[in-house]
């Protein structure tokens, strides 16, 4: 395996998502909220060896990494990130730096490879699907989760499309992300051969102050100084939608979680 995080001026450690920033931490705990639930009953059905290897890829604040050491005791939890400062205090896992972009594992390696929210931020995201595959052992599971904006796009709101909009460039332009990716994931585990494909997508809502509205509302404020940088969004488009969002006539579909995890025979 090598290890050469040696990242370029743009992309997501340089951006208003990185872990330097102050609200950081808090905004990943956000995102855990969200989608821990979703993540842990996808591994709930998952029929894995005793004592699994599993690596989490792109494991952020590590709280599914975590759970996963404890929902399999004795099993082998790899945690990487480009940037690991969250994940240094949490018993139980092995934490490594690890560019997914670039970095690998020798083949056959894990019982598990699971990335969550990291593949739509990367422009390598086709390529790492297959190299992630050649790390799997025989039967195998490739689960990965992402998130689609899609549906805040069809909103009937004109506000809220821009705000959504003016988002989707922000992470287009500054990360190379692409935030309508994960709708397709379930054909993409296909058409690389894995068994068993499944899939499940929920749809989190802004202005109902479930968890999914709490992780987009983080993230929005986070974006805030970049989005008026860019020219992409006025501060009163900002301060109108923090109204719109608190009022309570108003509650719209804002994205899709996807879940897709396939198995190698
Ligand atoms: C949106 S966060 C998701 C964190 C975690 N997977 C979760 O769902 O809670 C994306 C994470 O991917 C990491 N990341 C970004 N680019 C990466 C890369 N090229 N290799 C490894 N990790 C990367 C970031 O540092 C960040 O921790």
């Amino acid at each position: 395996m090598s290890t050469t995080i040696d990242l370029d001026e743009h992309g997501y450690s340089r951006s208003y998502l990185a872990d330097q920033h102050a609200g950081q931490l808090a905004r990943l705990r956000t995102l855990e909220r969200a989608f821990d639930p979703l993540s842990q009953a996808v591994f709930n059905q998952l029929a894995l060896p005793d004592k699994p290897a599993i690596l989490d890829l792109g494991a952020g604040a590590g709280s599914l990494a975590a759970w996963l050491s404890r929902r399999y005791p004795g099993a082998n939890v790899t945690a990487t990130d480009i940037d690991t400062r969250f994940l240094a205090d949490i018993p139980g896992i092995e934490v490594l730096a690890h560019n997914a972009a670039t970095d690998d594992f020798p083949p056959a390696s894990f019982d598990v490879v699971h990335a969550r929210a990291l593949l739509c931020h990367l422009t390598e995201r086709e390529a790492l699907l297959t190299r992630a595959i050649t790390w799997l052992r025989p039967g195998g599971w490739l689960v990965i989760e992402d998130v689609s904006l899609e549906p805040s796009l069809r909103t009937a709101n004109p506000l809220f499309r821009k705000v959504a909009q003016a988002g989707i460039t922000l992470l287009e332009r500054s990360i190379g992300s692409d935030m309508l990716w994960a709708t397709q994931l379930p054909c993409r585990l296909r058409d690389r051969g894995l068994a068993n494909v499944r899939h499940r997508t929920l749809e989190g809502r802004i202005g109902d102050n479930s968890p999914a509205d709490t992780f987009w509302a983080s993230t929005t404020a986070q974006a805030g100084p970049a989005l008026l940088k860019l020219g992409l969004l006025e501060q009163d488009d900002l301060d109108g939608m923090a109204t719109l969002r608190a009022d309570p006539a108003f509650i719209e579909s804002a994205l899709t979680f996807v879940s897709a995890w396939g198995q190698v025979l």
